[in-house]
């Protein structure tokens, strides 16, 4: 949530935030603002709305400065107003401040602060940590020293970055709770919340570790907690191109990333398949390979499409590994006490690798004593770096706020993991060389849907009228239906349930009547016909029935108003298939309704906030 940026280096500064404010826009874009130096003192021009207000605020000047931050919100305190925008002060106007997170105990800070004879312009809780940082420089006159005291006042997270016209050479970042990435480049250095708004400069990155700051001059950095304690870091390298972060032709990142799958879906299983074996190799769970033969439970914790595609994974590895599998929501997990025994294990799910829910749910199960791995995206995350093992789904950037091809690759994670442990266990070489063989056959199958897009298309006019839409399924497919709703409802602000077909009848049923288009994932396997009772049971009530249905089935069309058909596979595998045509639905539905598709209102795309 909110995207930070700073520069300090050889190159005019202001049009490097911007385009890094536009690369960031996708974790916020309820206003933005950028501070500068200019003329010895801090210049700072801000905005409510998106990043192309500010835009035109900075009316192509380009100020003869080579240092500054920027930042694009997603409010939590305070409503999105240009004063409450960030960069925030404090009292002298000398010190300028972005950040991300939230400043748990801002009440109290400010009440005392204000008891000392400070004011606030602002409701954001950032702002009480801008004056914080002015009052320590009061006394120390030194920046770097002003921002560590203030961190240690500070209950909450943050990742900020700090300029001061006292110190026109110095950038001060520090992070907790919050990502954030360090860029070295070619005399210039760039700070940011992620990856995306280095990568045009340099690919050589530091990763921020939690309550560490960076302190950056001209040509040097340096490093250590705000405990000040010395660190050491290692320098990696961001693993994607700058083209992989652009639309590349496409209207919507979120199309261009739904038309990705059958790459990304490969990428997800590359050199994890052994074929002629008909097993599964994965290094990055080696180490606990073990563990997990001998759990006896497993917990999945995870958030939104990430939650979805655990769901997946409870069935398939209830299926083919024959483990208790519990999902939990991250957020719940965390409050409830949840019970955990010596040889449960907990996989935490995300894209992002940055949602506090699922981190602050890794910590609780780490404090009992749990192995946990991740299922994770994005390279270096925070979740990556504090699970004692896992596996990258390698799905590359997505920039979409709803998620896509995360979903397909995490769904291919859970596959191989079932697949590996029931490897281990009771699958046979034959049924698992068949298995390897049909995972295989899924990328062609998976552009086979995308080439028939228009068809989804027509179907999203069609239904652009409805105000609800129920969204059904069994089985492997009732997760599907939960994430097609979620899609619906995130870009196009339709609202939408989803629901297990059979679960329909002890309650939804009494919201069918015409107006309700009911999706149903209708693919033959061993509950088609069940599928097919409940389908009758919506038409029954005048309900229009939109199916997704396995090609050759001409049974279908006695039942549904509209059909989109998808190529038979094995009914594990249906899922990833099953997806696209209602990511489709959403998008080509939003499209429609004239919505803002790569950034829906109220969201963001990675939730770093609890
Ligand atoms: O980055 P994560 O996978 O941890 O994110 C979890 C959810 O915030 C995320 O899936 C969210 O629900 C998406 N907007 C869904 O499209």
């Amino acid at each position: 949530m909110c995207g930070i940026v700073g520069y300090i280096g050889k190159n005019l500064v202001s049009p490097i935030l911007l385009n890094g404010l536009k690369r960031l826009e996708y974790r916020g874009y309820d206003s933005a603002g950028i501070s500068i130096l200019q003329n010895g003192q801090i210049l700072t021009l801000k905005k409510a709305g998106k990043v192309a207000e500010l835009e035109s605020l900075l009316n192509h000047n380009d100020y003869d400065s080579k240092i500054g931050i920027a930042h694009t919100r997603w409010a939590t305190h305070g409503e999105p107003n240009d004063l409450n925008a960030h960069p925030h002060f404090d009292n002298s106007k000398e010190i300028s401040l972005v950040h991300n997170g939230i400043i748990e105990n801002y009440a109290s800070l400010k009440k005392n602060l204000t008891e000392r004879g400070y004011y606030f312009e602002s409701d954001t809780d950032t702002e009480v940590l801008a004056v914080l940082v002015g009052h320590f420089y009061i006394k120390t006159k030194d920046l770097c020293e002003s921002v560590r005291l203030a961190l240690n006042e500070v209950t909450g997270t943050f990742g900020i970055v700090v300029m001061s016209s006292n110190e026109p050479n110095t950038l001060v970042a520090a992070r907790r709770g919050s990502p954030m990435v360090f860029g070295i480049g070619d005399d210039e250095f760039i700070i940011a919340s992620d990856a995306s708004a280095i990568i045009a400069h340099t690919k050589q990155v530091i990763y921020i570790n939690d309550n560490e700051m960076i302190i950056v001059n001209q040509n040097t950095f340096h490093t250590k907690t705000i405990y000040n304690e010395k660190t050491d870091n290692k320098i990696h390298e961001i693993e994607f191109d700058l083209t992989q972060i652009e639309k590349g032709g496409f209207p919507h990142f979120m199309l261009k990333e739904i038309y990705e799958q059958p790459i990304t879906f490969k990428d997800s299983f590359r050199g994890r398949i052994i074929q002629k074996e008909g097993d599964i190799k994965l290094g990055g769970l080696r180490s606990v390979a073990e563990n997990l033969r001998n759990s006896k439970r497993i917990i999945i914790t995870a958030c939104g499409t990430s939650w979805h595609s655990s769901l997946v994974g409870e069935y398939l590895i209830e299926n083919f590994a024959n483990i208790p599998v519990e999902v939990e929501y991250a957020s719940e997990f965390r409050y409830r006490n949840p019970v955990i025994n010596k040889d449960d294990i907990v996989f935490a799910v995300s894209q992002s690798g940055e949602t506090a829910d699922t981190l602050a749910a890794i910590k609780e199960a780490k404090q009992k004593g749990a192995i946990v791995l991740g299922i994770v995206n994005q390279v270096g995350s925070s979740i990556a770096r504090e699970t004692d093992a896992g596996m990258y789904i390698h799905a590359g950037p997505e920039i979409g706020v709803a998620s896509t091809k995360a979903f397909t690759s995490q769904v291919s994670a859970f596959i191989l993991i079932a697949l590996y442990l029931g490897r281990m266990k009771n699958i046979s070489k034959s049924d698992g060389m068949r298995y390897c063989n049909e995972i295989s056959l899924i990328p062609d199958k998976m552009q086979s849907i995308l080439d028939n897009a228009e068809a989804i298309k027509e179907i999203a006019k069609h239904y652009s009228y409805a105000n609800n839409f129920l969204y059904l399924g069994r089985g492997y497919n009732f997760p599907v239906a939960l994430e097609g709703a979620l899609k619906l409802k995130e870009i196009s602000y339709i609202h939408a349930e989803g629901y297990p077909a059979a679960e329909m009848k002890h309650g939804p049923i009494a919201l069918i009547d015409e107006n309700m288009p009911v999706v149903i994932i209708a693919t033959k396997d061993e509950i088609y016909e069940k599928v097919i009772s409940n389908i009758e049971e919506v038409r029954a009530r005048g309900g229009k029935v939109i199916a997704i249905a396995t090609e050759g089935d001409e049974n279908i069309k006695n039942y549904a108003n509209h059909i989109f058909y998808i190529p038979e596979t094995l009914s594990f595998l249906t899922p990833l298939l099953a997806v696209i045509p209602l990511q489709l639905l959403s998008y080509y539905m939003a499209v429609e309704l004239g919505r803002d598709v790569d950034q829906p209102r109220n969201l963001a795309k990675s939730v770093t906030v609890e």
